[in-house]
């Protein structure tokens, strides 16, 4: 039941607008308090009479009448979501591009709500390269989208492009509005930071690995509702709130807390494990002795912690995300790279600039579908970008 939620209906053009009439019955008949905004185009199929009478109140459809009334601002903010039905071509495109130049768009570009999109269009304009490229872009932004379907249109023609059935939308609106967050129950295990392999009791190696990506994405994933159990190798950070911390110092420390850590739905590693330590620790601080030879240091393989996880015999995560540090063609290695460690997504980065330690990155995601390529942005954003990405693959 939807008693009470707040639903901000769109409705732009499409011959199938007529279907947003029983949409809105849908969702009124399980309580639910739906506001609707018309587009100029939608106004062409559905009347502003028809959809005050179904909804209970009045429609907003002037970005100034609203302006003056009620406020785009405030039509952005009152909705827990905002579902776009049919969604054109033409508004998916403003909003993938942040158009705001009427009330529809400003009020999608304005709110922070959840939005859920349902295309509606001819099947030549779904397949068109633009309208796909706006909705990887959508997509990766966290909007969910519902169809659009298969079938007979208006036009003499078939193919993908049919709004999906209103009782399939109404179901999506109740799964988006149950979710309090999207990776509710889902438990992620991050790693982040370096880690320090020891040569005696006071000397160790380590790399420049700060954690701010690791821990930023521990931060994300439990933003968005995700249970985190984030194993840190020695860092100046404070430890993300609401994540567990598993604090280690060694490679095998960080294996075996990871181990530790499962089952889990999610595993993110981006931590700089060091590939190998010294193959037998001194007991005792290494003295100089007069006229010796400075120590040669033998050194051992590390295991590798990512590539064990995602080949768990029997707790392998769902979705086993890599970070590749690379110095030189960064796709081509990390391609090679998530195969080699057998995980599903992995996140390039190019860390021949300031990337380590610095506080913006510029990744590469390559999951089974081949490669995004993602703005340099803050560490945060990157996180939030990738947590979102997640959520979405764990979508119901
Ligand atoms: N990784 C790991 N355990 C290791 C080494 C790396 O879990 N012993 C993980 C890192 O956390 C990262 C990914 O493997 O997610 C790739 O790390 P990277 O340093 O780029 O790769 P390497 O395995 O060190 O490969 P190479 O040295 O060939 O670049």
């Amino acid at each position: 039941m939807l008693a009470g939620r707040r639903i901000l209906l769109i409705i732009s053009g499409s011959v199938a607008a007529f279907k947003a009439l029983e949409l809105t019955r849908l969702l009124r008949r399980d309580g639910a308090a739906v506001t609707a905004i018309l587009t100029a185009a939608g106004a062409r199929f559905v009347t502003r009479e028809a959809l005050a009478a179904i909804t209970g109140s009045r429609v907003h459809d002037d970005l100034w009448a609203a302006e003056a009334e009620i406020g785009h601002i405030r039509l952005a903010r009152l909705p827990e979501l905002v579902v776009v039905a049919p969604a054109s071509a033409d508004i998916l495109a403003k909003m993938a591009h942040g158009l705001a130049d009427d009330l529809a768009s400003t009020v999608l570009l304005a709110t922070r709500a959840p939005i859920l999109v349902a295309p509606a269009m001819n099947p030549a304009m779904w397949e068109h390269p633009a309208t796909q490229a706006n909705m990887s872009a959508l997509r990766m932004r966290g909007v969910r989208v519902v169809g659009p379907n298969e079938g007979a249109m208006a036009e003499p023609e078939s193919g993908p492009g049919r709004l999906a059935e209103p009782a399939e939308i109404q179901a999506m609106v109740h799964a988006l509005l149950a979710e309090e967050a999207p990776l509710a129950g889902r438990h992620a295990i991050v790693t982040s930071g370096p880690t320090h392999e020891p040569i005696d009791p006071v000397r160790y190696i380590a790399n420049r690995s700060s954690g701010k990506q690791g821990h930023a994405i521990a931060a994300a994933l439990h933003a968005l509702g995700a249970r985190v159990t984030l194993v840190s190798g020695p860092v100046a950070l404070p430890d993300p709130p609401g994540v567990t911390v598993r604090h280690v110092e060694t490679a095998r420390e960080m294996l075996a807390a990871c181990e530790a850590a499962l089952p889990a739905d999610i595993a993110v590693m981006a931590a700089a494990v060091a590939d190998w330590r010294v193959a037998r620790e001194a007991t005792q601080k290494l003295k100089k002795e007069a006229g010796a030879a400075p120590p040669a240091l033998s050194m051992a393989l590390n295991p590798d912690i990512l590539a064990s996880i995602a080949a768990h015999p029997v707790q392998r995560p769902a979705l086993v995300v890599g970070f590749a540090a690379e110095t030189e063609k960064v796709v081509e290695h990390a391609t090679a790279k998530r195969i080699r460690k057998g995980c599903d997504w992995i996140v390039a980065n190019d860390v021949s600039g300031d990337v380590m330690g610095g506080d913006a990155n510029r990744v590469q995601l390559i999951t089974e579908d081949g490669v995004e390529d993602w703005p340099r942005m803050p560490k945060e954003e990157v996180a939030r970008h990738l947590a979102l990405r997640i959520a979405t693959r764990f979508a119901p």
